[in-house]
């Protein structure tokens, strides 16, 4: 019986356009806490994830104060300048050189694949990194506004360069839409992939948990042999959804995924990519 490792190998070799799709446990053997696993930001804290439900609508409510909040309290995840890619980030970097990854969509918004040499990121729930105006989706990294500076002079909220309109952190909040720029992006990739991975993550959130949905129900007309010269055509799934997370999802238990291979993403990526190197030798 092949081992996983090896079969996810195989399966990626194999792949003509593969994607990954990211959550908070690519980030936990960085330091940064996850939500829902056992010591999760949410999971220690229900509190906390039911204020965050709210900050979306209090910041249309009130941009200023939304402002004012941010600025002065602590951020939830400490100090993302502070932490570093892990083995996990560097091998799906690695994946994207060989040519066998062509993009990965994350809801983290640590920057962490960006850091390790991802350059086909998809951030879908935004980079604390960067602003975003509400108007017309501009970006713009932080440095480029003297946020503490407008706080002190009372011209809170910032505003964008190129349209007027109103800006807020680009992290997307509970209730908020996804940018229309990424979700549109994130389909199309869903659309177009013959392989996912799918690396830490509970996939409980929508919409971001439906794009592997949208993947399994995709087939492909394929001939098989049914006798001396007779061939049958039939349709099979087009993409192979390979999960790789420290417990079973729901995408495991309604078989959406094809297989999951329990454990760390910062041990277990690293092995498929050693392993993709010994079988291309
Ligand atoms: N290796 C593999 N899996 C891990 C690791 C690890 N090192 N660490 C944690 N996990 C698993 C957890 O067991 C859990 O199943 O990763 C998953 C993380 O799930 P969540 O904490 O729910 O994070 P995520 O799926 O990214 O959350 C989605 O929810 O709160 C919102 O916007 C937030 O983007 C976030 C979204
Ligand atoms: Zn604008």
């Amino acid at each position: 019986m092949e081992e996983p490792i090896e079969r996810a190998a195989r399966d990626l070799i194999n792949s003509n356009y593969a994607i990954a799709l990211t959550g908070a446990g690519m980030s936990t053997e960085s330091g940064i806490p996850d939500f829902r696993g056992p010591s999760g930001i949410w999971t220690k804290d229900p509190e906390a994830e039911r204020r965050a439900y709210q900050t979306y609508h209090r910041f249309l409510a009130n941009p200023k104060e939304y402002w004012e909040e941010k600025l002065s309290g602590p951020s939830l995840f400490g100090d993302l300048t502070k932490v570093e890619p892990n083995p996990g980030h560097h091998a799906l970097a690695e994946l994207e050189k060989m040519g066998i990854l062509k993009c990965v969509i994350t809801q983290n918004i640590d920057n962490l694949h960006q850091r390790a040499g991802t350059e086909n990121v998809l951030d879908y729930h935004g980079n604390a990194f960067k602003l975003r105006c509400i108007d017309c989706n501009a970006r713009f990294d932080l440095e480029e506004y003297d946020l503490q500076g407008l706080r002190e002079e009372g011209r809170l909220p910032p505003h964008c360069r190129k349209c007027g309109g109103v800006i807020k952190g680009d992290v997307v909040h509970f209730r908020e839409p996804i940018p229309s720029d990424v979700a549109h992006q994130s389909l199309e990739e869903a659309w177009r992939c013959d392989l996912m991975l799918i690396c830490g993550t509970s996939a409980v959130v929508y919409p971001f948990a439906e794009l592997p949905r949208v993947a399994r129900q995709r087939k492909v007309e394929t001939e098989r042999k049914t006798g001396a010269g007779i061939y049958a055509v039939e349709r099979v799934p087009a993409v192979t959804i390979i999960e790789l997370n420290a417990e079973p999802t729901p995408l495991t238990q309604e078989g959406v995924s094809d297989y999951l291979i329990q454990g760390k993403t910062g041990e277990i990526l690293p092995g498929i990519v050693e392993e993709v190197k010994r079988l291309r030798r």
